[in-house]
């Protein structure tokens, strides 16, 4: 059994990894650490366990670093900042670690721009690797940390790499229209989160400065070597899962077709289980995607246009999460990449 411990298991991301990792096969959950919540039973932070929870007691985020703990892998569902400030020590101490907060997804030079601090471990930062696991997986199977992708960038780069790679679409050209459910803004009440405020409520936010964006526009640098530039919108829909993301870029010729788009994405993921290319331009649909760790995706061309549409659909706990870290902690162990992982969603 690998030993694991989940940072910030007391929020929302944090909540969902643990109830993943308590039914994975190959994993012992050895610590919950939390911040407001620490010295609280984990069942009654999240009364959703049951039984499951067993006897763990959230601790202090910091004493996963304690002398005599033993952990192979720490898994960090932190607010960023928070990510960055511990994972050095976990390091440096031999503990691989999964970062769930935006901490080690960009260059050192973007952080004071995108995230407003600067970055304290740069030469942490280098050796991470970004773990989209259907696009980088060799890398992450030896990485001792990996970056955990954004929500959007999962579904946004998960769509748009094979279109880049096939030359049918321009990188340079996307613009990106995302809806995001309520629970990715984390389990902090605020007057802006309740339901007073956010029922019947659709709004864009975040733009032009959305911190996803520099991320969608490096991942697909780095999967395609070509540079890419993003105009990025996400709004909040009254959902509490899933995001959906439609992103719009110019044809490479007049000759594109619906089925050329298509051919590319179910070509590029014929072997990922977690993968779900709908055929002909059929709309993905953040419904049937919840509670697994399914992405949905499909393309159409506009000729009258002369746009692409891909669009992209998964839950933001789940593929955009805590379901796609366990799927890079499987990749890290030399495991199934499924382990412990739904590929069925719930439905309605
Ligand atoms: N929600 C999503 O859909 C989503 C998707 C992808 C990535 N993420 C990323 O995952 C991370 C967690 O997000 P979340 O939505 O789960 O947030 P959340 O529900 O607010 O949970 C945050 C967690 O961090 C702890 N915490 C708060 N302030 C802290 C501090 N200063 N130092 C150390 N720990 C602190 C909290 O502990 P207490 O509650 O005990 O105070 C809680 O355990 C973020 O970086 C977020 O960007 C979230």
């Amino acid at each position: 059994m690998t030993s694991v411990a989940v940072l910030g298991a007391s929020g929302f991301t944090g909540g969902e990894l643990v109830r993943l990792l308590l039914g994975h096969p190959d994993v012992e959950v050895a610590f919950v650490g939390g911040e407001r919540a620490a010295g609280s039973a984990l069942r009654e932070v999240h009364p959703h366990l049951g039984a499951a929870a067993g006897a763990l007691v959230v601790e202090p985020n910091d004493a996963v670093t304690a002398p005599r703990r033993t952990t192979d892998v720490a898994m960090l569902a932190l607010p960023s900042g928070a990510s960055s400030a511990l994972a050095p020590a976990l390091l440096d101490a031999g503990v691989r670690v999964v970062d769930l907060a935006g901490d080690h997804r960009l260059s050192a030079e973007a952080y004071p721009e995108w995230y407003g601090f600067v970055h304290p471990e740069p030469a942490w930062l280098e050796k991470a690797v970004y773990g989209i696991p259907e696009l980088h997986g060799g890398a992450i199977a030896g990485a001792d940390l990996v970056a955990n992708p954004g929500c959007f960038p999962t579904g946004v780069v998960l769509a748009l790499v094979p279109l880049i790679r096939a030359g049918l679409v321009d990188p340079a050209s996307a613009v990106v229209d995302g809806k995001t459910g309520w629970s990715g803004a984390g389990r902090l009440a605020t007057e802006e989160a309740s339901f007073a405020r956010a029922e019947e409520s659709l709004r864009p936010y975040g733009a032009p400065g959305h911190r996803h964006t520099p991320e969608m526009e490096l991942a697909i640098e780095r999967a395609t070597g070509d540079a890419c530039a993003v105009t990025f919108v996400p709004h909040l829909v009254p959902a509490t899962r899933g995001v959906a993301a439609s992103c719009y870029l110019s044809l490479a010729g007049d000759r594109v077709s619906t089925g050329d788009l298509t051919d590319a994405l179910a070509r590029a993921y014929a072997g990922s289980p977690f993968v779900r290319v709908l055929a002909d331009g059929e709309p993905p649909d953040t419904k049937r995607t919840r509670g697994s760790n399914v992405v949905e995706l499909s393309a159409f061309a506009d000729p009258r246009t002369g746009r692409a549409v891909a669009i992209a659909a998964l839950d933001n706990l789940m593929k955009g999460a805590a379901g796609q870290a366990v799927q890079n902690l499987n990749l890290m162990l030399g495991l199934d990449e499924t382990a412990g992982l739904p590929v069925a969603g719930w439905y309605p």
